[in-house]
């Protein structure tokens, strides 16, 4: 059997290389040729996939990348795993979907499955993708070609999560796809969760980043308001988890990063208003999330005041560029719009971050580009007037950050348990 994954990001690398595990043939399409050139080689360029994994399949001939689209001929089912962000407007951009479906459509072969895994809201799948499969390819959805939706349950950074072992929720155009997609992703996840449609399988990756979205959003509202009352929330969410029903730890922060939760919300709240619908928990959330990085901001600018500084002319580091832990995707980052308002104020900002060395050019953050980390030690790190911790990597060394640091702005509790002099540690 020979599977086409098309997009090898975050989701369809890891998901490429389980297939591949899985004595399925996978043919990796991607429209960055450095992408696939470094894999062909055996290269991962992704730090928590190691480049062994990559490898180990490349030599076996189970996974082979390629930029030539025409070989969707070879293969009895594609899946698109492309980007879905929103445009300047904050609306859904499935253009990379419709480019996919146009460019597979010319080479589809009847009885083929494919397979949409990008996160997008309900209707994507049988409506928008399915136009162009069958435009393109003069062929019918249910009839000539099957269709169905299964969405990606990637957790970058943390070890625990395995694409085998994780439920595959899938759903189908018809009965008949929804049976061809569970053939196909039974050869490489464990469980497989049936859907009665697209729109369902579409719907329930939504409802499972909104809730995560809403319910950041109340620790995030929850940390202002305690905080303003003398109490640590941090202190409080630890003890209320030891619940053992009815609660679910979530952690503040400094705003809401990565590909995922500050944008799929917003595919539902768009789709909804086609129904006259008002997702007003969505929208709740995205503004007092989009908030924080403003509290942040001021609660440096609180720590500098104690120690009779202004922003203006001071200068900060922002200890972590990744959106979250342990991983290099510093996408939709908030350590960015950090960055922004403090430069704004006139502090003068610099970064550290293990896994990002240096600033690549993106549409969004194009004058940071080139900007690289600065090198963590004693010297350069006591040399800021306050360190502002917005991602919490395992790997820092927050004892020497006490030892080096005059002041620290914790968005993370990366300090907790870490011995520090009085005035030193904000909490924001
Ligand atoms: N990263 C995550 O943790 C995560 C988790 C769950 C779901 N998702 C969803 O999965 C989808 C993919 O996300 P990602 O993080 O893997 O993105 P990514 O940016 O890491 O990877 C996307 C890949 O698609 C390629 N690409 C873009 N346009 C293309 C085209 N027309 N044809 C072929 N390839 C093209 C890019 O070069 C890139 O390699 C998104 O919808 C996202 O919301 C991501």
């Amino acid at each position: 059997m020979k599977t086409a994954i098309v997009g090898l990001g975050y989701v369809g690398l890891p998901l490429s290389i389980q297939f591949a595990k899985s004595d399925v043939t996978v043919l990796g399409l991607d429209i960055d040729t450095a992408k696939v050139d470094a894999l062909n080689q055996g290269r991962s360029y992704i730090k928590h996939i190691p480049s062994e994994a990559v490898a180990e399949v490349v030599r076996q001939g189970m996974f082979s990348a390629s930029t030539d689209f025409s070989r969707v001929r070879e293969v009895s089912a594609i899946i698109i795993c492309v980007p879905t962000p929103l445009n300047k407007n904050r609306e859904p951009d499935i253009s990379y979907i419709l480019d996919t479906g146009k460019s597979i459509a010319r080479y589809l072969q009847k009885g083929t499955l494919v397979v949409l895994e990008s996160t997008t809201y309900p209707g994507t799948t049988d409506e928008d993708l399915r136009e162009v499969l069958e435009i393109g390819s003069g062929l019918e959805a249910g009839r000539d070609f099957h269709l169905a939706f299964s969405p990606e349950r990637e957790d970058p950074g943390n070890p625990n999560s395995k694409v085998a072992v994780i439920p595959k929720v899938v759903g189908g155009f018809t009965p008949a796809c929804l049976e061809k997609a569970k053939a196909l992703y039974s050869k490489a996840v464990k469980t497989i969760v049936p859907v009665s449609s697209c729109r369902a399988a579409e719907a329930t990756k939504l409802l499972e980043n909104t809730f995560r979205g809403v319910n950041i959003a109340l620790v995030n509202e929850l940390k202002v308001v305690y905080s303003a009352m003398g109490i640590d929330v941090w202190e409080v969410i630890n003890a209320a988890k030891t619940k053992p029903f009815g609660f679910m730890a979530f952690y503040p922060g400094p705003g809401l990063g990565g590909h995922c939760i500050p944008i799929d919300p917003f595919y539902l709240t768009w789709k909804a208003r086609e129904y006259g619908q008002h997702t007003r928990f969505i929208e709740l959330a995205g503004e007092v999330n989009t908030g924080m990085p403003a509290y942040v901001v001021h609660r440096v600018a609180d720590a500098l005041n104690d120690r009779k500084k202004a922003l203006n002319g001071s200068s900060v580091l922002v200890v972590g560029l990744a959106y979250k832990p342990n991983v290099d995707d510093e996408r939709e980052s908030p350590s960015y719009v950090l960055m922004e308002m403090l430069s704004a104020r006139g502090v003068k900002v610099a970064y550290y971050d293990p896994y990002v060395p240096v600033i690549r050019p993106t549409r969004e953050h194009r004058h940071w580009a080139g900007t690289k980390s600065v090198e963590w030690n004693r010297e350069t790190v006591s040399n800021f007037d306050a360190v502002l911790i917005a991602t919490n990597h395992a790997s820092i060394n927050y004892q020497e950050l006490a030892e080096w640091a005059p002041c620290i702005v914790d968005t993370r509790n990366a300090m907790a348990g870490i011995a520090t002099q009085p005035g030193q540690l904000w909490k924001a």
